[in-house]
């Protein structure tokens, strides 16, 4: 996931990061970046054709951001959940667009939407050494095998 330019320059970074972490997601990557052109269009080509693509790029790309790789079981699906609507007049009280967002240009947080776009978007963002495989003791509490 992104805490995108808004997140960033909102000062919001550890209260989303935070968020995730009592969760119980898994941090397995982690890394503050600027996203430039090519990058950006890169990892919104679907929207290409969009109406709102230009304004797409200019926002991901006017500050920093930070990029997450999170790991757990329905990772995707709870992201998202946590993430709310698109729209966070749409997005549930609870959730983070909910909580924290009024504009759907301005949504704070990106999520992908599936294990493939999650695997594209990985490999966008980080290099193989900057994802780490490690165990973690709370799983024991976290995670129950039934
Ligand atoms: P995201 O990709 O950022 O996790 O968000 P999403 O799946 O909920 O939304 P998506 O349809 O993929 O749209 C990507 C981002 O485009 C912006 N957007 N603006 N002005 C508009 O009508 C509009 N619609 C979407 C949002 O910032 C959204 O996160
Ligand atoms: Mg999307």
């Amino acid at each position: 996931m992104l805490i995108k330019p808004s997140g960033v320059q909102r000062g919001l970074v550890g209260h989303i990061l935070s968020r995730f972490e009592s969760r119980g997601l898994k941090i397995v990557g982690l890394k503050m970046m600027q996203i430039d052109e090519a990058l950006a269009r890169e990892h919104y080509r679907d929207h290409v054709d969009k109406h709102f693509f230009d304004m797409l790029l200019q926002r991901i790309t006017k500050s920093h951001v930070v990029a997450i790789v999170f790991e757990g079981s329905n990772v995707i699906q709870n992201v998202r959940t946590m993430m709310g609507a698109t729209n966070p007049s749409q997005a549930g009280p609870g959730t983070i667009r909910g909580d924290l967002a009024n504009s759907a240009s301005l949504n704070l947080v990106h999520g992908s939407d599936s294990p493939e776009s999650a695997a594209r978007e990985i490999a966008l963002f980080f290099a193989d050494t900057e994802l780490h495989n490690y165990e973690r003791a709370l799983d024991e509490w976290l995670v129950l095998e039934e």
